[in-house]
């Protein structure tokens, strides 16, 4: 699928990305249907290596497994240093989507042209104490903007409102008029119209979905607020 994802992810949104952080690693392949099941068509997985945050969670073997149970975009979070030496593989594993931290590179610009002209789309991600102003640059070389609600490295953590405004902002700048804007952390019913509302097409989602009992119901009601 890769970069052909793109166009069908901004006509579908707004869109919930479930994060499979908090989902049961031991029944992968049920979760991934639970999900199938309740009409998701993309994935998020986040990829965190010990140092750029303070957790560690797994890498492209995951997202190899993930890949060879359903067709679906996978769109992987890679927060860890020096990911241009990882992008490869992680295509090679299925990644759709491959977003890198703004905060772990030095420029990001070679390192999003190297994942577009691998074929995936290419995402820049920024946590909350981040200005806009540091990506402002990269935005033209990037498919999508990822957008911390809470300082990456956890599942679970209490939505920040005050990010809201860099939506609009990245869309105002040259490279943002067309780019995919992405929100992720502590989204769940109560916060998710603020976040469509101030422009987020995909919304990634863990705990209000996986510490639900009904999936379905736990993306429905998110949806519910929204459209
Ligand atoms: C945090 C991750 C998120 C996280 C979302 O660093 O990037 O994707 O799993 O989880 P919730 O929805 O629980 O904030
Ligand atoms: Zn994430």
């Amino acid at each position: 699928m890769r970069r052909t994802c793109l166009s069908k992810l901004a006509e579908q949104a707004p869109a919930i990305l479930p994060s499979l952080l908090q989902c049961d690693f031991g029944h992968l392949a049920d979760e991934v249907q639970r999900l199938a099941d309740a009409n998701v068509h993309t994935l998020h997985l986040d990829v965190m290596d010990g140092v750029f945050v303070p957790n560690f969670t797994y890498g492209m073997t995951i997202v190899k497994a993930v890949r060879s149970l359903t067709d679906m975009v996978v769109d992987v979070h890679l927060m860890m240093v020096d990911p241009q030496k990882y992008i490869q593989q992680f295509y090679d594993a299925g990644a759709d989507i491959i977003t890198i931290h703004a905060e772990a590179v030095e420029d990001a610009r070679p390192v999003l042209d190297s994942i577009k002209s691998l074929g995936a789309g290419a995402g820049i991600a920024i946590n909350p104490p981040t200005p806009v102003s540091a990506i402002a640059e990269s935005l033209p070389h990037a498919d999508m903007a990822l957008v911390m609600s809470v300082n990456a490295g956890f599942g679970g953590q209490k939505f920040n409102e005050d990010v809201l405004t860099k939506l609009p902002e990245i869309r105002s700048l040259p490279g943002g008029e067309e780019i995919l804007l992405e929100m992720d952390g502590g989204v769940n019913p109560d916060t998710i119209k603020k976040c469509t509302d101030a422009g987020a097409q995909l919304l990634v989602a863990g705990s209000a979905i996986f510490k639900q009992d009904s999936y379905t119901d736990a993306i429905d009601s998110m949806l519910g607020k929204v459209n």
